[in-house]
């Protein structure tokens, strides 16, 4: 073996870079600010153990922002009172879990095993496999004869992103569609026969592993309740790191920053890379995240004239080999290549001909994803994550407006508008601080140039602007149905205690929350059709705490008894379905002992925020790409890296899931749960 952690485990060490020099006012003065505001509360149960600040808020009838801080404000008042005092407190017995939920399957008991499992009365299908034929002529899979052109028309590796897009356009099918899935990074060491570290890797097998990267465009149909692949449908398609040409637009495309020996023009870039969420757009395009770029690009960032911004995205000294045999992912050689990564892609599904660009409007940082809304105004507003500790939450709201009855006019909405970060406000409000070109401090006096380099240098624009640190934005996402905007904090264990903010409550913050933000016009039970997703202001709530309830040290807290199964470790992707439930995917539930996979809860009434297992994932896999089709009735999981354990490898992985055939290894996969004799999940 070449490394005692798994290569999931190196991914995410690759967060431990401390490259946020953010001067957030400390959670400290915020506190002491609220503490003299509302003084010390009665009747909230608190904890603070072992450094971490946390509430409990069983006492109450769900969770809220408010309390909440009544709850850290009474449990720093504790311990400065008693020092580091330890209060156990039992969650509040209200509710039986499955009493106040309108969920009506039963809780799926947490595991950890070699397979996925799904709640009683529902069934799992595997849909499509790593290494499965996606276009015409792709060969079959064959583990032990692997190549590059094969891995190009197969289905690639670490399926993330799932979009079902109903056939034909614009309908509301849901037995028949387009999926389209991201295939996020590659595990060398489960992939390739003997298990080769990064280093060892031939030529062929750095153009396999930059094949495997992207995303697939596959047709879907459902007879009866048994979805299969389309095979050889003119419609699949699969764009790579290795081959596919993207355009940039928007005003960063064209920058000197962004030419290259290839590209003159500074518009057309070879590849896309840590494919990793996405989200979907009202006139039926699909937009996809480019998430970890820093990690491909090799080479001595001090050596180029981006190395301050290399330095902020983590850039340089990669852990993958791709930059031994393309120069154009070695920064020495090809010292721009790098600011044409880490944008989010837009594409037309249903053109297989059409051309995908890197829209530079939602700037350039590590997207988690975009997901998207359509304002009242017809303004469409884009939601962003970039997913890396203490970083920012992002919207972007377009110039222009949706035309309902011209897909056409739509196609490049995206190119024309304005970008703004989050900033969350100790009394409940939050601002969208715009990161436009001369505003404020975003003038050359501060290194800012031009718009392009507001895009290009996005992160540096939002430290500017005094955005708000968060634990890991992964999934932003506008719930349909009533239009708050749920964001998924998967975790943060290195933010300190001194470090806390506002929306951010727990140091070392291990299992993650979720943020409610909310537009002017609704509420968790409002009416999304309400909500003003252009205003300069709105507020914002936490909807829970993950972790275990059971244990005073995690801090969690749910809107109720969750049973024993229903607590749930580092949210990251999330999905509503037509009732507006909320369904969130996890990844790293293993540290925990517990299997990931995904929960589902009421956003509202009595059930809120009490969340239920619904599915679970093979051992050493993440859950992603929770989706639905517009009737319910099916669900999407993507499973990403089984078997990705310590230990494990490509001859003798720790699951042969999905296949549990001695001759494959371990392949990730997109399964579909659907009930037993059909009708909507839930
Ligand atoms: Fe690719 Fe943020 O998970
Ligand atoms: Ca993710
Ligand atoms: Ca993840």
């Amino acid at each position: 073996m070449h490394d005692h952690l798994t290569f999931g485990q190196r991914l995410e060490a690759d967060d431990d870079v401390a490259v946020n020099r953010s001067t957030e006012r400390p959670f400290e003065s915020i506190l002491a600010a609220r503490l003299s505001q509302i003084g010390t509360p009665a009747g909230v149960a608190a904890t603070a153990v072992g450094g971490v600040v946390a509430a409990s808020l069983f006492s109450g009838k769900t969770l809220s922002r408010r309390g909440l801080m009544k709850g850290a404000a009474a449990s720093v008042a504790l311990a400065g009172a008693a020092g580091a005092l330890g209060t156990a407190i039992a969650p509040r017995a209200a509710h039986a879990a499955e009493g106040a939920s309108t969920l009506t399957f039963p809780p799926l008991p947490h595991s950890y095993d070699e397979n996925s499992h799904v709640a009683e009365g529902y069934e799992i299908q595997t849909l499509i496999r790593w290494g499965d034929p996606v276009v015409a002529g792709a060969p079959d899979f064959d583990p032990m004869n692997q190549t590059a052109e094969a891995q190009s028309k197969q289905f690639g590796y670490n399926n993330d992103f799932v979009g079902f897009m109903p056939l034909p356009v614009g309908s509301n099918t849901s037995d028949h569609g387009l999926l389209c899935v991201n295939h996020e990074y590659t595990n060398p060491d489960l992939m390739f026969p003997g298990s080769p570290g990064a280093e060892d890797l031939t030529a062929e097998q750095v153009d396999i592993e930059m094949a495997a990267h992207g995303h697939a465009v596959v047709e879907i149909k459902r007879e009866g309740n048994t979805w299969s692949v389309v095979k050889d449908s003119p419609l699949n398609r699969r764009f790579t790191a290795l081959e596919t040409e993207f355009e940039l637009t928007g005003p960063a495309a064209g920058s000197d920053r962004l030419k290259t020996s290839y590209d003159s023009t500074g518009t057309k870039v070879i590849g896309t890379c840590n494919n990793c969420a996405g989200g979907k757009t009202p006139w039926g395009t699909i937009l996809f995240a480019e998430e970890n770029f820093h990690g491909y690009f090799m080479g001595d960032v001090t050596k180029t004239a981006e190395a301050e911004n290399y330095e902020r995205y983590g850039v340089g000294g990669g852990r993958y080999a791709w930059g031994k045999y393309h120069d154009r992912f070695d920064v020495e050689k090809e010292p721009n290549e790098a600011n044409r990564f880490g944008w989010m892609v837009e594409f037309d599904p249903y053109d297989p001909n059409s051309v995908p660009k890197k829209r530079t409007t939602l700037g350039r940082f590590k997207h988690e994803g975009a997901t998207t809304a359509l304002d009242k105004s017809g303004h469409v507003v884009v939601y962003a994550g970039d997913d890396q500790r203490f970083e920012y939450v992002y919207r972007f709201v377009t110039a222009g407006t949706y035309n309902p009855d011209d897909r056409a006019a739509n196609m490049d909405l995206l190119d024309e508008g304005t970008l703004s970060v989050a900033k969350f406000n100790e009394d409940g409000t939050l601002n969208w601080m715009p990161l436009v070109f001369g505003e404020g401090p975003l003038t050359p006096e501060n290194g800012i140039n031009s718009q392009a380099d507001i895009l290009i240098d996005t992160r540096k624009a939002a430290d500017l602007v005094g955005a708000t640190p968060m634990d890991r934005p992964e999934d932003v996402e506008p719930n349909p149905v009533n239009g708050i905007i749920y964001a998924m904090m998967t975790n943060n264990t290195k933010r300190e205690a001194d470090q806390i903010n506002v929306a951010n409550t727990r140091a070392h913050n291990r299992h993650g929350h979720v943020v409610e933000i909310i537009p002017p016009g609704t509420a968790p039970d409002g009416d999304g059709a309400n909500a003003d997703h252009t205003a300069d202001q709105y507020t914002w709530d936490i909807f829970l705490l993950a972790g275990d309830p059971s244990k005073p040290e995690d801090g969690a807290m749910y809107g109720g008894d969750v049973g024993e199964n229903g607590w749930l470790s580092c949210p990251d992707n999330v999905a509503f379905d037509s009732k507006g439930r909320i369904w969130i995917s996890t990844d790293g539930g293993p540290k925990s002992g517990i299997a990931d996979g995904v929960w589902a809860a009421d956003v509202t009434g009595p059930g809120r925020a009490i969340t239920r297992r619904f599915y679970a994932c093979p051992q050493g896999a993440e859950l992603c790409g929770p989706e639905f089709t517009p009737d319910d009735s099916t669900y999407f999981a993507a499973v990403q890296h089984p078997a990705d354990e310590k230990g494990s490898t490509f001859e003798n992985p720790s699951t042969r899931w999905p296949d549990f055939d001695e001759a494959l290894p371990a392949r990730p996969a997109v399964q579909v749960l659907v009930k037993t004799g059909g009708g909507a999940i839930g």
